[in-house]
């Protein structure tokens, strides 16, 4: 702890802890984002990755990476295993690929640590990209054999995540057209949707049949909207859409199995998924606040922006750091009855300072919600080391350890030294 940690430490010695013993304290990667991938549909996406392709090289020197973790003192890591490396080729599993991550597993049971493994983070195997993308029926079939080649390889795995923010491939790769496919087609994001959620009902199935006490989940997006103009009924109606889209639909939907869709002067749409129930947990990653009104000339007739209306200020991203919302997005999750884990929150920064200040808002809110009896079990900083943002690429540096990108030098940064610190001083009773 360096001398500008202090205050930081007496704050933290005088609070009585209401974390339970088991809480879990982890931080969150991607495989992609960490280590690249040859045969990914994003690696040729991305012109920045030509220069890059390997990111941080961690499919290189995970074992020095994992260390990182014990040195933390966290007792959970979230990862994602790399769809494209395992199969690179519709008739190839590269068994090599699937032992690399079973030696992962092996590393953080050896150090106590409980693995998380997130089956789908946005990256496709190119051929599934360019042969069964997910508007096309066949997909299901594809990815539940992915799945159940994963579930009956691995050892040792417990927590499973289907997919990483379900919504957001859907509004990235079929609304706004950001990642791939890179499409504009509302009607086709439905189908899409409709089969991504058949993936996850079905991969439930699939996991607890080889892992009898699993939890499973998926890893939702959830963010807090407001209106631009707080006097505008047009911006209001946007917002109040918005928040019914983004944070309710999915919750409704695991309760009912069918998902609603009602977009503003429109007739809304109803999906039967088979999803009802297939939860164990809710993972759900939260960042920041978002403002909202209609503008024909900007994508889907939306235009948002970040204030920085608390203060806090906004991060390298531009996004509003909104600590408050996160109980808000909380207590939204809570309809679904089962536990929470927040599954990613972290903030893009040169500066460490604004990242201890940031997950110490966060994790106070998180202590607010158990007093106030939210059942929340889990906390995954977003992320370990600085890695490559889907659209920002490799400046957005959101670790815990800093990585120069030129040497790919890893460096401890104050925001790790504080969040060991978090984690021991809130795990005492
Ligand atoms: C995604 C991560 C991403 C992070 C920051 C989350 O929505 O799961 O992959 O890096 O946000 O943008």
């Amino acid at each position: 702890m360096t001398r500008g940690d202090k205050s930081i430490e007496m704050q933290e010695t005088a609070k009585k802890t209401v974390f339970p013993e088991d809480f879990q304290w982890g931080v969150a990667t991607s495989a992609f984002q960490l280590e690249g991938s040859p045969n990914a549909d994003w690696a040729t996406w991305d012109p920045v990755l030509r220069d890059h392709p390997q990111i941080t090289n961690h499919y290189a020197v995970f074992r020095e990476d994992l260390k990182l973790l014990k040195e933390l003192g966290v007792n959970s890591y979230r990862f994602s295993v790399e769809w494209s490396r395992i199969q690179p080729r519709l008739d190839t599993w590269d068994e090599e690929a699937i032992a690399h991550y079973q030696e992962i597993i092996d590393i953080l049971r050896s150090y106590n640590i409980e693995p998380m493994v997130t089956l789908h983070h946005f990256t496709h195997p190119r051929w599934f990209l360019e042969r069964y993308p997910w508007h096309r029926g066949e997909s299901i079939e594809k990815f539940l054999r992915y799945t159940e080649k994963m579930v009956s390889t691995l050892r040792n795995v417990r927590y499973w995540i289907t997919f990483n923010e379900p919504y957001v491939i859907l509004i990235g790769g079929y609304m706004d057209g950001c990642m791939p496919p890179g499409l504009h087609d509302v009607p086709r994001s439905l189908v899409a949707l409709k089969n991504i959620f058949t993936c996850h009902g079905k991969a439930y199935d699939i996991i607890h049949r080889y892992v009898p006490d699993a939890q499973v989940s998926v890893a939702h997006n959830m963010s807090v909207f407001a209106p631009w103009k707080k006097w505008n009924p047009l911006d209001r109606l946007l917002k109040k859409s918005a928040n019914y889209f983004y944070n309710h639909s999915i919750i409704n939907a695991f309760r009912t199995g069918v998902f609603i869709v009602k977009f503003p002067f429109s007739r809304a749409v109803e999906i039967e998924v088979p999803i009802k129930d297939k939860l164990d947990f809710f993972g759900l990653n939260y960042y920041t606040r978002i403002h909202l009104r209609f503008n024909p000339f900007k994508k889907m007739g939306v235009e948002l922006r970040y204030l920085d209306i608390d203060g806090h200020g906004l991060t390298n991203l531009g996004w509003e750091v909104h600590p408050r919302g996160l109980a808000k997005v909380l207590r939204y999750a809570s309809r679904l009855d089962v536990p929470l884990i927040i599954t990613e929150n972290g903030i893009a920064t040169h500066d460490s300072e604004e990242k201890v200040k940031y997950m110490k808002r966060h994790v106070d809110v998180v202590e607010r919600c158990l007093k106030d009896g939210l059942d929340v079990r889990g906390y995954y900083y977003w992320t370990l080391i600085d890695n490559y943002e889907w659209l920002q690429g490799l400046d957005a540096r959101f670790g815990l350890y800093r990585v120069d990108f030129k040497t790919l030098k890893r460096s401890s940064t104050s925001a790790a030294t504080y969040y060991s610190y978090l984690i021991q001083s809130r795990s005492k009773i």
